[in-house]
């Protein structure tokens, strides 16, 4: 049994989340997911649209993740990998080279990002439109959700 971990904040969830996620569960048996805390991403200067909870939510409906469970802070991931018996510690290369040190405890891998696609730019686009546009948009990212909900 291959146990996969990773993390991230998964707000406004779209399609270059779910290819590193996909991914990182064909690499092993067992894919689990920390997710970024509200608390927490307030420490690293981020502010998501989405709650706590909800993106856990998002993140746990999914057919290729096993867990999720709150990322509280920089220190856990030792203790994570140790307590969940981690094989492979994979994430995007936006992170490369910065868990290296985690080679002590298991494999660690930067994955190529999804290119063109982020939360930041996401942001970014959303808040050159009217209220209405918003609305109509998150319409669509709502029915895009569904039927990523009903293919899994
Ligand atoms: N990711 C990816 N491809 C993208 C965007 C994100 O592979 N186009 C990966 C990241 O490298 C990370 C995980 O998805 O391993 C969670 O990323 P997160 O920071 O939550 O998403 P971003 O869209 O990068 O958000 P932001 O712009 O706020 O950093």
């Amino acid at each position: 049994m291959k146990t996969v971990l990773t993390y991230g904040t998964f707000d406004l969830f779209h399609v270059g989340h779910l290819n590193m996620l996909q991914r990182l569960r064909a690499m092993g048996d067992k894919l689990i997911v920390g997710v970024s805390s509200d608390t927490f991403n307030e420490i690293k200067g981020k502010k998501s649209l989405y709650s706590y909870d909800e993106r856990a939510q998002i993140v746990a409906a999914l057919s290729c993740v096993d867990e999720v469970f709150p990322e509280n802070n920089w220190q856990q991931k030792q203790q994570d990998i140790v307590e969940y018996a981690v094989d492979i510690f994979g994430i995007g290369s936006d992170w490369q080279g910065k868990f290296d040190e985690l080679e002590d405890l298991c494999q660690v891998v930067y994955l190529p990002r999804t290119p063109t696609i982020s939360t930041t730019e996401l942001k970014k686009s959303l808040s050159k439109v009217d209220a209405d546009s918003i609305l109509q948009i998150k319409q669509g990212l709502d029915s895009v959700l569904n039927i990523v909900k009903a293919i899994e």
